[in-house]
Order: C-alpha cells, then sequence, then structure tokens
C-alpha cells in the first residue's frame, strides 16, 4: 500500500516570518495525521528558517527547483547539496510555470532529475499538457514525451525516490480542477508509461501526484481514484485551514 502524500507547493508566497507562522501552524495541526506525508516547498529564502520548525516533526521539507550543477558560476542558482544543507530532502522539478517563463526543457529537467538524485535529494518531476494539447488529442503524445526525456537515463532502482505530479497547465491557478475521471485516465496513462520505461515493479511503487486547483471540497474524491496518491497543492497550501484539510481527506482515503 502506498502512502498518499499531500505536498504544498508555496511559490514566490511567504516572507520569512509568515513561512515560520504557516509552517508551526501545520506542525501542531498534522499531529494527528499518520496515514499521510506531508511535503511543504517553500522559497529558497525560507528554508532554514522552516527546517528548523519542522526539526522535530513528520513534515518533510523541499525546494522549487535546482541548477544541476553542483557549484559554479551561475549567479543566482542553487544546487541539489545547497538544498540539503538548508534542510531539505525533496525537490520540485519541471513545474509548468519553470517550463513556461524560465526555459525548462525537458532535456534540462533530465539533468535537474540526476542532480537531485546525487545530491541525495527526492525528485518530484512535474508534467502535464496544455489546454490548447488536451484539445488537439495530444495529451499521451506530450506526457510521453515529457516522461520519456525526463526520466531518461534512470534505472528502477534510482527510481524509487522518485515521485510524479500531474498538473494540466489548464487547471493550475485556475479554479478549473481536472474531473476525478480525467485525472485517473492521465495517471493511469502515467503509470503505465513508468511501467513501460522502468518495469511494472517501479511504477507500482510510483507515487503520482495531482495538482492544479486542488481544495478541500475537490480532494477527497480526487484522491479516492485508484492511481491518484496525493495532491501537489498551491493556492490552498498557503492557508492552513485549506491544506490541513486537504491532509485530513488525504488520511481519511483508505486504498
Ligand atoms: P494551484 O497550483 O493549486 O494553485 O492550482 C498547483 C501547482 O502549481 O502546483
Amino acid at each position: 500500500m502506498r502512502k498518499l502524500l499531500v505536498a504544498g507547493n508555496w511559490k514566490m508566497h511567504m516572507l520569512n516570518h509568515e513561512a515560520v507562522s504557516l509552517a508551526r501552524q501545520l506542525k501542531v495541526r498534522s499531529l494527528g495525521l499518520h496515514r499521510v506525508g506531508l511535503v511543504l516547498f517553500p522559497p529558497f529564502t525560507a528554508l532554514t528558517a522552516v527546517a528548523e520548525i519542522l526539526n522535530d516533526s513528520d513534515l518533510q521539507l523541499g525546494a522549487q527547483n535546482l541548477h544541476d550543477r553542483r557549484s559554479g558560476a551561475f549567479t543566482g542558482e542553487v544546487s541539489g547539496e545547497m538544498v540539503r544543507s538548508a534542510g531539505g530532502s525533496w525537490v520540485l522539478i519541471g513545474h509548468s510555470e519553470r517550463r513556461q517563463f524560465f526555459g525548462d526543457t525537458d532535456a534540462w529537467v533530465n539533468l535537474k532529475v540526476h542532480a537531485a538524485l546525487e545530491a541525495g535529494l527526492r525528485p518530484m518531476l512535474c508534467v502535464g499538457e496544455s489546454l490548447e494539447e488536451r484539445q488537439a488529442g495530444r495529451l499521451q503524445e506530450v506526457l510521453g514525451r515529457q516522461l520519456a526525456e525526463g526520466l531518461k537515463g534512470l534505472t528502477a532502482a534510482s527510481a524509487t525516490e522518485l515521485a510524479l505530479a500531474y498538473e494540466p497547465v489548464w487547471a493550475i491557478g485556475t479554479g478549473v480542477v481536472a474531473t476525478p475521471e480525467q485525472a485517473q485516465e492521465a495517471h493511469a496513462l502515467l503509470r503505465g508509461m513508468v511501467a513501460e520505461l522502468l518495469g511494472m515493479d517501479a511504477a507500482q511503487r510510483l507515487s503520482i501526484l495531482y495538482g492544479g486547483s486542488v481544495k478541500p471540497d475537490n480532494a477527497r474524491l480526487l484522491m479516492g481514484m485508484p492511481d491518484i496518491d496525493g495532491a501537489l497543492v498551491g493556492g490552498a497550501s498557503l492557508k492552513a485551514d485549506d491544506f490541513v484539510a486537504i491532509a485530513q481527506a488525504a488520511d481519511g482515503v483508505v486504498k
């Protein structure tokens, strides 16, 4: 049985004192939730401060991006080792906002996945189609390309640390959530593709999270679907009430 995972992507929100306050609330209010794993992705600047709060808790911490090189003259960039040394154990890779605004290509995403694993971080690889691609019937092709390129060079053994997030671009920050059926269809497709790339075992062990307008009122139905192993939450992760409600929904799902 896979433990569901609920992750909060805080994006470019939260000054340090706000991040500390939210992390403190989440730590206390998630104490009784033992059947769900929780991961917080604050901005880089708040990683250390949040790490100190989460130190003696089960909540996990990650960064929203990393550079693929270990060190060097790359002004403004952050390496996997730096994320580790700031207390992170996860890293988001290939979020659609990075692909759209910051030039993260499939090839670069792949380098970042390898860099994360080398630094001892767990990569959460994000994939998803745009509305145009979906309407043109290209769902399978787009997910297939993002996955095959993103996972290039990985072995089944190295993939044990990996998680996937299916985030249809049209559902991110829009309030338009994929229906549980639409999400399930994409997740099943992804799991099938992972089985082809890395074998059945890896595919069955892999957590595939859904992301895109997840809220307390739609979380349970989504996470109740057979191939949906949790949620990557943006907007609703900034409010303790909402994030805790989503975590509780996940904790209540028995698969
Ligand atoms: P959203 O963002 O929940 O605000 O739609 C999800 C994400 O971008 O990870």
